[in-house]
């Protein structure tokens, strides 16, 4: 007993001394320490777990992160205590989200000052942190500069046969056909998105980057891309030649604009972890982080201060555009997500998929 005593001081007076002698290790931030669970269908690879690393080496917070590909919102409603933050890839999917009730308030002034307006949902409740374009790419041979302009030339019987994109029930032509619908009025977005589907050379398949091999493949001569695929396939030795036979085309500059694709950032309601979570969302908008985006994913920042990627500058001075920001038709993403549904009905109606004829 007297022994089992005489160690148990030992021990304190050892644990005292430890404290005495090393410096107390600095908090990098109020949430040092902190695990927060981070929810996205943006890639693992390029930006998440780099931006992960460098949270952690900034804050202390460590992300214990949840990849997927589809089914963000359904995963998010059927296991909402399972995320703290959700950051996804089409903005669109977030304003649904919110439609659930499954979001909280930021409640960040950072993000208030920082995230211009337009970039921020009105309650308060995500913002978008970086956008791409979805232009056009045409047959560097075969179509003549100036050829192709607008999206609604895609819809010109001229193309018959000549047009390539994906699904037209894939998010990413859904974002455009909403956008074309609130932006122009359901008549003409409807003329235009039956235009394109009348003009398809093939069935839709593939993802965007394989349009472009296709009208390499002489299918097609023209088709969809977002804008940050074109720079990327000349990243890949099999796809510098789908590059290669490719212009990219930020369309309708002359008129009222092209249309983006948003990524964007949340809190979801069932967070734990507020605090923490708050100062990921604002981590996000930092301009480190937001020059890291522009590097690795090459999408445009949403600070005016931080540039476009180079290779979006060199896209864009082909066409004459400035500074590389392409002229934007800007559409609310509550004014996407209102004409989603009619948006996706009508691509069955027109039987899009089924391809020419
Ligand atoms: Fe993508």
């Amino acid at each position: 007993m007297r022994r089992v005593k005489f160690i148990l001081a030992a021990g304190v007076v050892a644990a005292l001394g430890n404290v005495a002698l090393a410096d107390p290790p600095k908090a990098r931030s109020p949430y040092d320490g902190v695990e927060i669970k981070v929810l996205t269908d943006r890639t693992s690879d390029g930006l998440m777990q780099p931006l992960f690393e460098m949270l952690e080496q900034d804050t202390g917070i460590e992300v214990d992160p949840v990849f997927l590909d589809e089914g963000l919102v359904a995963r998010l409603e059927s296991r909402p205590t399972e995320a703290d933050v959700v950051i996804t890839k089409d903005a669109e999917l977030i304003e649904l989200a919110k439609r659930k009730g499954l979001l909280a308030k930021l409640d960040s002034p950072i993000i208030e000052k920082t995230i211009p307006a337009e970039f921020r949902d009105k309650d308060g409740e995500y913002f978008v942190d970086a956008y791409r374009a979805r232009g056009i790419i045409v047959s560097q041979d075969r179509v003549k500069p100036g050829a192709v302009k607008t999206y609604e030339d895609l819809a010109k019987p001229e193309w018959k046969g000549k047009v390539c994109t994906r699904s037209g029930k894939h998010d990413y032509n859904i974002a455009i056909f909403d956008q074309m619908m609130k932006a122009w009025g359901d008549d003409k977005a409807k003329q235009v998105i039956a235009g394109i589907g009348r003009n398809l050379a093939r069935a839709p398949e593939g993802d965007d980057r394989e349009q472009a091999k296709a009208i390499m493949e002489g299918v097609c001569d023209v088709g969809l891309l977002n804008s940050y695929y074109y720079p990327k396939m000349f990243e890949h030795r099999s796809q510098i030649k789908w590059g290669e036979a490719t212009r990219y085309v930020f369309p309708n500059q002359d008129t009222d604009g092209v249309f983006i694709m948003r990524s964007a950032v949340a809190l979801t309601k069932a967070t734990a972890n507020r605090g923490a979570a708050r100062m990921f969302a604002e981590y996000m908008a930092s301009g480190q982080t937001q020059r890291m985006i522009v590097q690795r994913t090459k999408q445009y920042s949403v600070l005016p201060d931080v540039p476009p990627h180079e290779s979006m500058v060199s896209m864009g001075a082909q066409q004459g555009i400035k500074d590389g920001r392409p002229k934007i038709n800007f559409v609310s993403l509550e004014g996407m997500a209102d004409k989603r549904d009619e948006a996706v009905k009508f691509v069955e109606e027109i039987k899009y998929d089924n391809g020419p004829g």
